[in-house]
């Protein structure tokens, strides 16, 4: 992954990038980041690149034609497709999931602001992405940029290693991590919840699971609407069923897997709230129709939204879509099984968290 960072303050940037774990995968090679100094770029004689606001007021604003030459110089060395993107106080806040999908690019181009900000006629020209680190104003983009370079770097192989790595983050499923302990068992009278000392894994996932809600609700209420519990209704071929797995592990850490091939499942009331959302094969040729298979389904407790499904299309729709939808549902994506692939699951499960958090 290369990063091309276009700042005031180089140094900044190199100090902060080139520390602790980015530090060391800028050395492997795993990373690289380039820095350029739009000051080289000045166009006045005296060197300053910036100027006073038109229509007054206080501070200075950065001057176009610099910004626009340096982002220039580097479309030299990248590809013309390369997003630009301005860290800005003036977008939506940077979240994991905008993180993931930064980090599917090979490269990209980090603008920092400085003083009042930038011309915004070169922010029009150049610009494909406006990122906000937090809603707060700081003096300029290289803590942003340092903070995205940072975060994106996570997503890409090698940087971290196995101590560091976790193959999902909690955020990713819009909730806050349990609480962590280590050693000792006993510290200052406190000891570790008992659950964790079982070794049984099934309990121990429940239990966190159980914990990062109780904590997301204490201190993020706000995630929890968009906070899904996702599961898969599997049913027929071996392959779809693996494929519908797949996509739901990809999408969520606590993903859940129902076998609708069991009779008592089919037979037994199933209350369907909406922060649910189910993964369902659709237009498979079974012994059984759709509706008599999910007869059960009952959607309950809407408080004016609906749950959500994502339909893997096998086959020809015989009205399951609409058979959801009259239950109550919303149709979030129909989606075909090739893309569920090996080498497409992760990106299609991306797409669908991006699909979930713009839809809340
Ligand atoms: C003092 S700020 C300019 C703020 C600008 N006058 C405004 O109100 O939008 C200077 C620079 O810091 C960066 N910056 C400030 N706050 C930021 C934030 N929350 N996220 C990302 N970058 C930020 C931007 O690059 C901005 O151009």
């Amino acid at each position: 992954m290369h990063f091309y960072v276009l700042t005031l303050f180089p140094d900044l940037i190199h100090t902060i990038a080139g520390t602790s774990i980015t530090g060391r995968a800028i050395k492997n090679g795993t990373i690289t980041v380039d820095t350029v100094d739009i000051r080289d770029f000045a166009v006045r004689k005296t060197g300053r690149i910036d100027d006073y606001p038109y229509g007054g007021g206080a501070g200075l604003v950065i001057e176009a034609e610099p910004v626009f030459q340096a982002v220039e110089s580097v479309r030299k060395k990248t590809s013309q497709k390369t997003r630009v993107v301005y860290l800005t106080p003036q977008a939506q806040v940077l979240t994991q999931t905008k993180v993931e999908e930064l980090a599917g690019e090979e490269e990209l181009i980090l603008l920092c602001g400085h003083y009042e900000g930038i011309d915004d006629r070169v922010l029009e020209e150049v610009v494909t992405d406006y990122i906000s680190i937090g809603d707060y104003v700081l003096t300029g983009g290289e803590l942003g940029a340092a903070v995205l370079i940072d975060a994106v770097s996570r997503f890409v192989p090698g940087v971290l290693n196995n101590e560091e790595s976790s193959q999902f983050e909690s955020l990713q499923d819009n909730l806050l991590e349990y609480p962590q302990y280590t050693r000792p068992e006993v510290w200052h009278d406190k000891a570790v919840p008992g659950v964790l000392l079982t070794g049984d894994h099934a309990k121990i996932e429940a239990y966190r699971r159980s914990e990062s809600l109780k904590r997301t609700k204490e201190r993020r209420p706000d995630l929890l609407e968009k906070s899904y519990r996702i599961s898969a209704l599997v049913y027929g071929p071996e392959e779809t069923r693996q494929r519908a797995e797949r996509l739901i592990s990809e999408m969520s850490r606590y993903g859940a897997v129902l076998d609708y091939d069991r009779k008592k499942l089919q037979k037994t009331r199933r209350t369907v709230h909406y922060l649910d959302l189910y993964v369902i094969p659709t237009g498979l040729e079974t012994e059984i129709s759709f509706a008599e298979r999910f007869r059960n389904l009952i959607v309950t407790d809407t408080e004016g939204r609906k749950p959500l499904a994502v339909l893997i299309t096998c086959g020809e729709d015989k009205g399951e879509k609409a058979f959801l939808e009259n239950k109550g549902f919303s149709v979030l994506a129909q989606i075909p099984e090739s893309d569920l692939a090996d080498d497409r699951v992760a990106a299609t499960a991306l797409g669908l968290r991006e699909r979930i958090d713009r839809s809340v």
